[in-house]
C-alpha cells in the first residue's frame, strides 16, 4: 500500500498570474516566496510552499502529496503501474521548481493529476504573510470525482487514505490524524474542487467573513461548522472560480483510536455541510 505522509502543495493554472497573485497575498494572507519560471510561489507555513499559481490553462490543477523516501517513491510508482496508470517521473528541472528530491506524477481515473514526492524542502525563515489572516497551514483539498465509488475505492485501496465520514457519495478521507486532507466531490469535471487553509481559531474565520466581505470577495459558504469534521469555515471565490476556505478546530482520529473507527454516513443535504444552517454557493456542495 502506498503511504501517503502528508498533503504537501496544489499548483494552479491561471491566465492571469497579477490577479492571481493580488489575491494570494492580499485576500488570503500567504507569502510569496518567488517567481520562477512563469509561476509564482506561495507558503502557508513553514514549508518551501504549498500553493503555486503557474501561467497555464485554468483546469491544469495538480496536487502533491509526501512520501517517506526513494525507495517508497519507486514501489509507488510500481504500484500505480500495476494499476493501469500512466506514471511520469519529474525530470532533474521539474524537481528544482517543485523544491523536492523526485517524483512521480499520474491521474486518476477522473483526471485528477497528482505529484508523489520526496524530500520536499522546507525553509528555515517562519512563515511571514502579506496579512495577518491567522494562517496556520495548507491543509486540505476537494477533489472533483466523476465516480465517487471508483475513486473511493482508489484512494483507500491503493493510496492507503482512509474514509473518515461521507455525505451522500462524497468520501472525507484521511492520510494522518487530520479528520480529512482530501475529499472526493462528484462532479463532471475534473480538478481541484476547493483549497483549504487552517486559521488559527474562530475569530480568525469571523474577521475573514467581514473583511473579504469588505474587500468585495464573493463569499460562497459560511461562516459555519460542518458537523463532519468539527471544523468552524468560510468558503470564498477565488481566480479562476477557485474555491478557498479558511477552517479551525478540524477533529482528529489519533492512532488509539483508529481500531474502533468508524465512519459515519451523512445525508446530502444542507445540514450534513454546516449545522448552523449557512447554505452553500458552491455547485458540488448543493443539496
Ligand atoms: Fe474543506
Amino acid at each position: 500500500m502506498i503511504d501517503l505522509l502528508d498533503i504537501r502543495y496544489v499548483r494552479l493554472g491561471t491566465r492571469d498570474l497579477a490577479a492571481a497573485d493580488r489575491f494570494a497575498r492580499e485576500v488570503v494572507g500567504l507569502e510569496r516566496v518567488r517567481e520562477e519560471a512563469g509561476a509564482l510561489y506561495y507558503r502557508s507555513d513553514d514549508r518551501d510552499h504549498t500553493l503555486v499559481y503557474f501561467e497555464g490553462d485554468p483546469r491544469d490543477h495538480t496536487v502533491g502529496f509526501e512520501l517517506r523516501d526513494a525507495g517508497a517513491l519507486d514501489a509507488a510508482a510500481g504500484r500505480l503501474a500495476d494499476a493501469g496508470l500512466a506514471v511520469r517521473a519529474g525530470s532533474a528541472e521539474a524537481c528544482e521548481q517543485r523544491r523536492v528530491g523526485g517524483f512521480v506524477n499520474f491521474e486518476d481515473a477522473t483526471g485528477n493529476r497528482i505529484d508523489l514526492v520526496v524530500r520536499p524542502q522546507h525553509s528555515g525563515r517562519r512563515y511571514f504573510p502579506a496579512r495577518d489572516a491567522g494562517i496556520t497551514g495548507f491543509s486540505h483539498v476537494g477533489l472533483c470525482s466523476t465516480d465517487p465509488a471508483r475513486d473511493e475505492a482508489f484512494w483507500t485501496g491503493v493510496l492507503g487514505a482512509r474514509v473518515s465520514d461521507r455525505i451522500g457519495a462524497a468520501a472525507l478521507l484521511r492520510i494522518d490524524e487530520v479528520h480529512h486532507k482530501v475529499a472526493l466531490f462528484p462532479t463532471t469535471r475534473a480538478g481541484v474542487q476547493h483549497v483549504n487553509h487552517q486559521v488559527a481559531s474562530i475569530d480568525d474565520v469571523m474577521r475573514a467573513w467581514y473583511q473579504l466581505q469588505r474587500r468585495g470577495v464573493r463569499i460562497v459558504f459560511g461562516p459555519g461548522r460542518h458537523p463532519t469534521s468539527g471544523a468552524v469555515f468560510l468558503y470564498f471565490e477565488g481566480p479562476d472560480g477557485m474555491v478557498f476556505e479558511y477552517s479551525t478546530g478540524v477533529r482528529t482520529i489519533t492512532p488509539a483510536q483508529e481500531a474502533s473507527y468508524r465512519p459515519r454516513q451523512f445525508p446530502r443535504a444542507n445540514e450534513s455541510f454546516c449545522m448552523w444552517g449557512s447554505v452553500p454557493d458552491i455547485a458540488e456542495f448543493k443539496a
